[in-house]
């Protein structure tokens, strides 16, 4: 009996383990009705609309063309108020991610300027105080597009844009709600309901006031690859990019769970097997 009972928790283990996986890996998709505003609890987000992607689910895999055009819309779009301070030109090269070329990596980094450090005089900065720059390498990270906090908050009204290296992961359902959000400019508050000064509608973030002016419409890029941009297709970009950014193993996560799953499986054949070869005589 002990190998059975044996046998019995090594399968047990690898049911519990394959629950874990796939619950942890599959996303659940939320419901998009058409918001009656009137219906709610004014000020309580919205759930998220109902947008799918690519890299959900168990097999699921990121788009490497979404991930390129997503990075465009944050470098002309959103860089302008949000840093990436964890991201690193280089990991733009990432296979499964954007995957760009190293020659693409050098030009996009090359793009950007980044503090160059003392000169061979000694000075940090020019003679009007600022800092000295040099172009970007692969090796840096983005450079934030405000010096510290206080500059932020002062030029967009008091509010923080938020870091975007992980807020696809920081936030529930990170990429449909960035999705939500940057399309959920469009609709009127319902009547009662007052917008802060200097504030924007909007009822998928906290609070239904946001201080984000609407950063996205149709046309605010022209994608390199000939793609339509229209808002849609740029938000779901943009989300796609920041989903890589926040979780850049994802596939490799997937694949290894996946190779678990296999192994698990062969694993409890051969046991069995050898559970019917041991026991063979003894009946
Ligand atoms: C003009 C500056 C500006 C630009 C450009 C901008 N944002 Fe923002 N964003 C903000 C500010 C400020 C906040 C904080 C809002 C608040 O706290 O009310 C914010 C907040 C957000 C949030 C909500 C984060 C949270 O914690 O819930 C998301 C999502 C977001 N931005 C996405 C984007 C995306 C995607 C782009 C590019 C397409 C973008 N933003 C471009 C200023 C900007």
């Amino acid at each position: 009996m002990r190998i059975a009972q044996r046998l019995g928790l090594a399968v047990g283990a690898g049911l519990v383990v394959a629950a874990l996986w796939a619950g942890a890996v599959s996303t659940a998709t939320a419901q998009n009705s058409q918001p009656d505003l009137s219906k709610v609890t004014p000020g309580e987000a919205l759930p998220v609309k109902d947008v799918s992607f690519s890299f959900q689910g168990m097999f699921g895999v990121y788009n490497t063309a979404a991930v390129q055009r997503g990075f465009q819309v944050y470098k002309e779009v959103c860089s302008a108020c949000h840093s990436m301070n964890l991201v690193a030109f280089s990991d733009l090269g990432q296979r499964g991610g954007p995957d760009f070329t190293p020659a693409q990596v050098k030009a996009i980094a090359a793009s950007y300027k980044v503090p160059a450090g003392p000169n061979n005089m000694g000075q940090t900065t020019d003679s009007n105080g600022q800092p000295l720059m040099r172009p970007a390498i692969p090796a840096d990270h983005f450079p934030p597009p405000f010096a510290n906090e206080e500059a932020a908050r002062f030029a967009n009204n008091g509010a923080l844009p938020p870091d975007m290296s992980l807020l696809a992961k920081a936030l529930d359902d990170g990429p449909a709600r960035i999705y939500s959000i940057v399309t959920g400019f469009n609709l009127n508050p319902p009547p009662g309901f007052k917008v802060a000064p200097g504030k924007f509608f909007n009822p998928y973030f906290p609070g239904w006031n946001i201080s984000m002016p609407p950063p996205l419409t149709d046309g605010s890029v022209t994608y390199t690859d000939g793609t339509k941009a229209t808002l849609d297709q740029e938000a779901h970009d943009v989300a796609t990019f920041l989903m890589w950014c926040a979780e850049p193993k994802l596939d490799q996560r997937k694949r290894i769970g996946l190779e678990v799953m296999i192994f698990l499986v062969v694993l409890s054949g051969l046991l069995y097997a050898s559970y019917r070869r041991v026991w063979r005589d003894m009946h």
